[in-house]
């Protein structure tokens, strides 16, 4: 039976009018109906599409929540990579960053376009002839998650934008996030319900966006603002500020506390401006991006590896707020060190509940005398653990207690090591149950083999009924080991040996980072991973051959060499790998290596980037960066008011050059382009 055409014209302009009330409604918070006027339209298409379902479409109205949950999410290749920002904390810095750029353009004045930087996560959107088609997370700025049927579900984002005759493809970039006052009510249901409370607006975004189940996705608060474009197909673009007032066109919703800067004095005052409304408004903010409004401009700056040299954050102080020091608890980590945590009496800072502070160390509680009972201050900074900065002495009692340092470990009673003057107190011995616990937290996590369902609890569990002893014990687990245990179900204890059996397949980054090396984060076992190709490789490398690696310093690359040549850890590897673990190999990537044999010395200030990223783009494009000049050196880089190196250089006859003529000799990043 064919859908009588008045019908299908109704479905269509309902579409249209529901999408303009979405839009006055969630993106502009000026809606023009009232809620039931919204719901009646609404209903009325819920109903026309019931009784003809070959009327629905994916963008209609009505498909925000739909589809089943999915398996996992499919990876996301972005056109243009997203980058990140490089930071500054001060008005000189920010200042630094002006003249740097106006010297390097050659001109008096440049013009910016300024907006808050959201606390939230990182998004893209992609939309084709005018239709939402993915909404894909950051991931490492070059692959992300797909994770639109939970992008649709965000109600103030569009699945069909505002145009009239949209280009062909629009990508923007913004940040999903969840309104504070959401988040804290959130948190209180879950604390009410006995489950999870999360640390903080951004996590529980993120985790809402993690939701393999759209349905979850939908019913947590979310919002979504933006602040750049991908490519555009077939629109030319002068300045940022017209880009941000096409994405309002749009029918996104633009960051709202923006501002555009004719010079650096007006920056500097909307900073400030910024800064007072921090706790005033309803979004966790953290700072101010500024980015030089030209866009030729933009491209003539170009791009560092991962940050633009045409923009920076400029960073809020931390928030901070006084409570009261209840009691400090020393905390075993992952390489026994024993860190001394606060435990608080529970206060929001910047709208965020705290109950429990760092305190780095013994060394420092004593320095700075923070004795149990006082009244502290305490601070949060983006997303660093809260930490007590201070006592507030003048309001004293006389009933303070002061901190007794440790003499054994809380956990297993060994005696306590102290290294550098009291700094660093370990427990020395590796097969401390803390340890071991917190070890194979790390090996389990998301970021490292990723087994779902293996959380904290649970291998504090295994390791207390001595089924697991270390991480490789976790691929001989049997289910019938596992059901046994309080509160395990068939279902679940099936599902925890599944996703144990997936995890032995993982790349090799991940296996890197899961190993717990010491210093070796996700970056670093990705650097590795790049670099050698395979276990075996990075097991023969030289402490030489690591810190050849750019960004892999003297540290790092001893905590590397020691883990492979430690019996212990050798013998764990062979274990995962005889049950089964696997990574995918690597395919190294065949990066152009211009200034292959090539040694290059730096004296002097450089205007346009640190030493070290200097000496890192040598490395990184096969050069070696050293300290003293020699017959061997190739180039030395003269920078401002340079020192003895120059007059050796040319006492050597060693060729010395501009900082612009390194930075012609260097491979440069392509300028940032909208495709025509
Ligand atoms: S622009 C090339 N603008 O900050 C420019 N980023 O540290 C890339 N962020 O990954 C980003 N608010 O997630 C830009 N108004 C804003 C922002 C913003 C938040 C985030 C974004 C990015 C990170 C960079």
């Amino acid at each position: 039976m064919s859908v009588p055409e008045e019908i299908k014209k109704r479905v269509q302009k309902l579409r249209e009018v529901i999408r303009y009330h979405e839009y006055l409604y969630y993106v502009k918070n000026s809606p023009e109906i009232t809620d039931e006027e919204f719901d009646a339209l609404f209903d009325e298409l819920v109903s026309l599409e019931n009784q003809y379902p070959e009327l629905i479409t994916p963008d209609s109205p009505t498909q925000r929540v739909g589809g089943a949950p999915l398996e996992e999410f499919p990876p996301y290749r972005h056109t243009l990579p997203m980058l990140s920002l490089s930071k500054c904390n001060t008005v000189q810095e920010f200042l630094d960053f002006d003249s740097r750029v106006r010297r390097e353009l050659g001109v008096d004045t440049v013009d910016y376009m300024c907006e808050a930087k959201l606390d939230g996560v990182a998004m893209e959107l992609v939309y084709r002839d005018g239709h939402l088609v993915v909404g894909a997370t950051r991931g490492d700025g070059v692959v992300g998650e797909d994770v639109t049927p939970n992008v649709k579900t965000i109600r103030s984002i569009p699945l069909v934008l505002l145009l009239d005759s949209p280009p062909p493809v629009v990508e923007v970039r913004g940040e999903v996030i969840m309104p504070i006052s959401e988040f804290n009510r959130w948190n209180k249901e879950q604390e009410e319900k006995g489950e999870q409370t999360l640390a903080n607006p951004r996590n529980a975004a993120a985790g809402s966006l993690r939701q393999l189940d759209p349905s979850i996705t939908a019913s947590r608060p979310l919002d979504a603002m933006f602040y750049a474009l991908g490519i555009v197909e077939g629109m030319e673009f002068s300045t940022h500020r017209e880009e941000l007032e096409f994405i309002e066109s749009c029918g996104l919703k633009v960051v709202p506390w923006r501002k555009y800067c004719k010079n650096e004095q007006e920056v500097i005052e909307f900073f400030h401006e910024v800064e007072s409304l921090r706790d005033k408004i309803d979004v966790g903010l953290d700072g101010v991006v500024i980015k030089l409004n030209r866009l030729d401009y933009q491209r003539r700056l170009g791009e560092l590896s991962r940050s633009p040299r045409w923009a920076i954050a400029w960073k809020f102080a931390p928030a901070e707020v006084t409570t009261q020091l209840l009691e400090i608890v020393n905390q075993v980590g992952r390489t026994g060190q024993i860190t001394p945590v606060a435990i608080l009496s529970p206060v929001s800072v910047a709208g965020v509940i705290v109950r429990r502070a760092s305190l780095h160390n013994e060394f420092e509680i004593i320095e700075r005398d923070i004795r149990i009972g006082d009244t502290v201050v305490v601070r949060r900074a983006g997303d660093v653990i809260p930490e007590v900065v201070r006592a507030v002495k003048e309001l004293r009692t006389g009933n303070e207690k002061p901190y007794v340092k440790p003499e054994t470990c809380p956990v297993c009673k060994s005696p306590l090591v102290r290294e550098e003057g009291g700094r660093v107190v370990r427990c020395p011995n590796i097969s401390c149950p803390a340890q071991v616990t917190e070890s194979i937290i790390h090996f389990a996590s998301k970021a490292g083999m990723d087994i779902e369902g293996l959380g904290d609890k649970l291998i504090a569990k295994l390791i207390e009924e001595k089924l697991i002893r270390d991480p490789a014990d976790i691929y001989y687990l049997k289910l019938e080991q596992l059901l046994p245990l309080e509160r395990m179900g068939e279902k679940l204890a099936s599902n925890i040996i599944s996703a144990i059996e997936r995890s032995k397949k993982t790349s090799l980054p991940k296996l890197l980072y899961a190993l717990g090396i010491r210093n070796v984060g996700e970056h670093i076992a990705e650097l590795l991973s790049n670099h050698f190709g395979t276990i075996d490789n990075i097991k023969d490398a030289t402490v030489e051959e690591l810190t050849s690696i750019p960004e892999i310093g003297p540290t790092i690359a001893e905590s590397v060499y020691n883990f492979f040549h430690n019996e212990k850890n050798l013998r764990l590897l062979h274990k995962l790998f005889a049950a089964g673990v696997e990574y995918e190999p690597v395919t190294r990537e065949e990066k152009p290596q211009p200034l292959a044999g090539k040694t290059f010395v730096f004296t002097g200030a450089l205007s346009s980037l640190t030493r070290s990223e200097a000496e890192a783009m040598v490395k990184r494009l096969g050069g070696k960066a050293t300290s003293s000049v020699s017959k061997k050196t190739d180039f030395v880089v003269v920078g401002e008011n340079p020192g003895s190196k120059y007059k050796k250089a040319i006492t050597l006859g060693v060729k010395t050059i501009t900082e612009k003529e390194f930075l012609q000799m260097i491979e440069k990043t392509p300028p940032r382009q909208n495709a025509k």
